[in-house]
């Protein structure tokens, strides 16, 4: 085994459409590999909250020159909860995380996501958060845009109906009894709005391994993945 390539710390992206359960699988991949796992949806969520929250909402409407003016102020930082086993959003110091779960942030996200300038900010911290390697980032443009030189690329997919069902299910745990005919709109709604924003649009990298888990169990999902990182590691 080459040692070199066995002790170097890799960089993992993974992009897919909403809702492919990217983020939970980031996390377990980041808990095997002893690893960081950044949640770029987050990020873009967060900014979303802020704007919400600041009146730069009409309607879906967004008021993007008062956002692109206010970025400055917009501080984000991650903070370790041990007892998610992942690292909470902090928006100007005030926790973030359960807010920029809730269907109104979901349905407004896209808005602020196709913003240029805000993809410059967020993109920025992403690469300076995952400059060392030993990090699993996941989000739309991790392969094609954040770390076009990642180690692995893998590029996550499911049925629309199958993804709206497990969100519908998330959300219900939670208390939020949103209908899952509004879920699924909104699952369709964000693959078109991901796929044909003019700025980093949702693609496949050339070099990314398409991963469809309509069909997996989670264990052969990580059976799927370690695969992988076993012929990175041990070519
Ligand atoms: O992964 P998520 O559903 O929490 O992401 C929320 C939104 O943010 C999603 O609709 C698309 C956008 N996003 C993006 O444009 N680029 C990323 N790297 C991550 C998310």
């Amino acid at each position: 085994m080459n040692t070199t390539t066995q002790n170097k710390k890799l960089t993992i992206a993974i992009d897919g459409f909403s809702s492919c359960g990217k983020s939970t699988f980031a996390k377990q991949i980041a808990a095997r590999l002893g690893y960081v796992f950044i949640d770029t949806g987050a990020m873009y969520r967060a900014v979303t909250l802020y704007a919400i929250d600041h009146g730069m909402f009409f309607g879906c409407e967004l008021n993007a020159e008062q956002l692109i003016a206010e970025l400055d102020n917009i501080d984000i930082t991650f903070r370790y909860n041990p007892s998610r086993g992942a690292a909470d959003i902090y928006i100007n110091g005030s926790a973030a995380e359960q807010r920029i779960r809730t269907i109104e942030v979901s349905n407004l996200v896209s808005r602020v996501s196709s913003v240029a300038e805000v993809r410059q900010k967020l993109v920025a911290m992403q690469q300076a958060m995952g400059r060392d390697g030993g990090v699993v980032l996941d989000g739309r443009d991790i392969g094609t845009v954040v770390f076009p030189d990642a180690d692995i690329k893998l590029f996550m997919t499911a049925d629309p109906e199958v993804r709206a069902e497990r969100r519908y299910k998330e959300l219900a745990a939670k208390g939020d009894n949103t209908p899952y005919e509004e879920v699924l709109r909104n699952v369709v709604e964000r693959d078109a709005a991901d796929q044909n924003r003019a700025i980093s649009p949702l693609r496949k990298a050339d070099d990314a391994i398409v991963l469809d888990n309509s069909h997996m169990t989670v264990d052969e999902q990580m059976a799927f993945f370690m695969n992988l990182y076993e012929q990175k590691v041990c070519r």
